[in-house]
């Protein structure tokens, strides 16, 4: 079977004085899109960027799939801003809306892909109901905030668990799995169902090509069995 992984670089850790040259650099490495890291400072403790930033980018770089992680509470507030800024994926946190089949909705009357994220501490049945119409679940981790935290080892449970139930339902939703992730635990996470894999530290904070290419060299091994 070919299995096809995607690799997402997530911002959040690359040089923001020269963004633009980063990101160039990881996709002609061959990062399959780019995450965008949406804090604002309630949600969780940290503030990072937003709409404006987005929208430039996706001036410069006009066919590359943006993949939108959003960590702000009522996120309802915000999905046409974002989507008309240009993100192809949005995902928002479960715990972050009451009205989860709202936003979901609202993402996808743009025209946009709808992700559902869910914290560490979130366990995998929340999503239960709403597997048959969201794009994406995106399985945090770490707890949201920062770049650079350490892989949380439960995770891999979970995102077997929402690969069963994908499999038990004959589901078509991707995994993308976000938080810690590096060459020591990749393998286990593509083992257990993940799909896009979301790549801080791992990618920015060294030579990103070469990681990028080492990513892609454990995949490999994947994507042929
Ligand atoms: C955490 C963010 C992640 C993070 C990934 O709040 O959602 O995307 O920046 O970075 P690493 O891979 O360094 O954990
Ligand atoms: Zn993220």
């Amino acid at each position: 079977m070919n299995k096809k992984f995607f690799i997402s670089p997530s911002i959040l850790a690359a040089d923001f004085s020269c963004l633009g040259e980063q990101i160039q650099k990881a996709l002609i490495a061959g990062a399959d899109m780019i995450h965008f890291d949406v804090m604002d400072g309630r949600f969780v403790p940290n503030i990072s960027f937003g709409i404006p930033v987005i929208e430039s980018l996706r001036e410069k770089f006009k066919d590359t799939t943006f993949d939108v992680h959003l960590m702000i509470s009522e996120p309802e507030r915000y999905i046409q801003d974002f989507a008309l800024a240009g993100a192809d994926i949005i995902s928002f946190h479960f715990e972050s809306t009451y009205h989860v089949h709202r936003v979901i909705e609202k993402i996808k009357s743009f025209g946009k892909k709808a992700g559902v994220a869910l914290n560490p501490a979130t366990p995998s049945f929340a999503v239960k109901e709403i597997l048959d119409i969201v794009d994406v679940v995106l399985v945090m981790s770490v707890d949201p905030g920062f770049y650079g935290q350490k892989f949380i080892p439960s995770s891999v449970r979970k995102i077997r668990e929402i690969d069963a139930m994908r499999k038990e339902n004959g589901l078509k939703f991707l995994i993308e799995v976000d938080g810690g992730l590096s060459d020591e635990n990749l393998s286990n996470v593509v083992s257990a169902g993940a799909d896009i894999l979301v790549f801080g530290a791992f990618i920015f904070k060294g030579d990103i090509q070469s990681n990028i290419f080492l990513i892609k060299q454990e995949l490999e091994k994947f994507e042929k069995t």
